[in-house]
């Protein structure tokens, strides 16, 4: 067994997670996780002056095609989802969040994207998720790369984080055939 199935294998023994449909009392959870800058760092420009509470309930309790809470131990540790789906086309845009540092590096992240992915293209019927990452994040570079998302190209200077430029990164990953 090489190193990467062994790790591989050790963290699906070591750090089972689900995936299940938000509920109210996730919102709380979630307005904190977005409260701290190191999780929100590289998120969207919203997300850089604190959200209202009303604002983090509309988003995570919306009926939207596809969202979901990543839970551990019964806890909730995050969010993740298929934004903006095209169902003609067989698109959506993946988005993942784990509100609680300590646990990264853990392989939640990592497990999340390919948890989605099997479920976009064996069960949702989608053919292209697409993605993107703020290029200092990389944690989510390598994740990305991992699973087989190639890059699409480069928005230059897409925000301004920490008193520096910074450019997103576009991602896409096709159903294989
Ligand atoms: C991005 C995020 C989802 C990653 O989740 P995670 O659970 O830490 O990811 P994983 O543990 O599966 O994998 C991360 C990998 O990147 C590696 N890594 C992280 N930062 C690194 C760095 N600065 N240099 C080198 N490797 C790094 C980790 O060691 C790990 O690799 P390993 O499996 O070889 O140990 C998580 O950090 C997060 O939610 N961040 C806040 C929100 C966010 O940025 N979302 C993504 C927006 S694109």
């Amino acid at each position: 067994m090489t190193d990467g199935r062994r790790r591989q294998f050790q963290r699906a023994e070591r750090e089972p997670f689900v995936l299940r449909v938000p509920r109210t009392e996730d919102v709380i959870l979630y307005h904190q996780f977005l409260q701290n800058p190191a999780v929100t760092i590289w998120l969207e420009d919203e997300c850089q002056t604190p959200l209202s509470y009303q604002h983090i309930e509309n988003f995570v309790m919306a009926p939207v095609w596809y969202r979901r809470a990543i839970e551990y131990k019964g806890e909730f540790i995050g969010l993740t989802g298929l934004e903006e789906p095209d169902l003609t086309l067989g698109t959506a845009r993946f988005f993942f969040v784990i509100g609680d540092p300590t646990l990264w590096g853990k392989g939640f992240g990592e497990g999340v994207l390919r948890a989605v992915v099997a479920e976009a293209f064996n069960t949702l019927g989608l053919c292209k998720i697409t993605s993107s990452y703020l290029s200092p994040n990389i944690a989510s570079r390598i994740i990305h790369e991992r699973v087989g998302f190639q890059e699409d190209g480069c928005l230059h200077q897409k925000a301004f984080r920490n008193g520096a430029w910074v450019d997103q990164v576009l991602l896409t990953l096709f159903r294989q055939t």
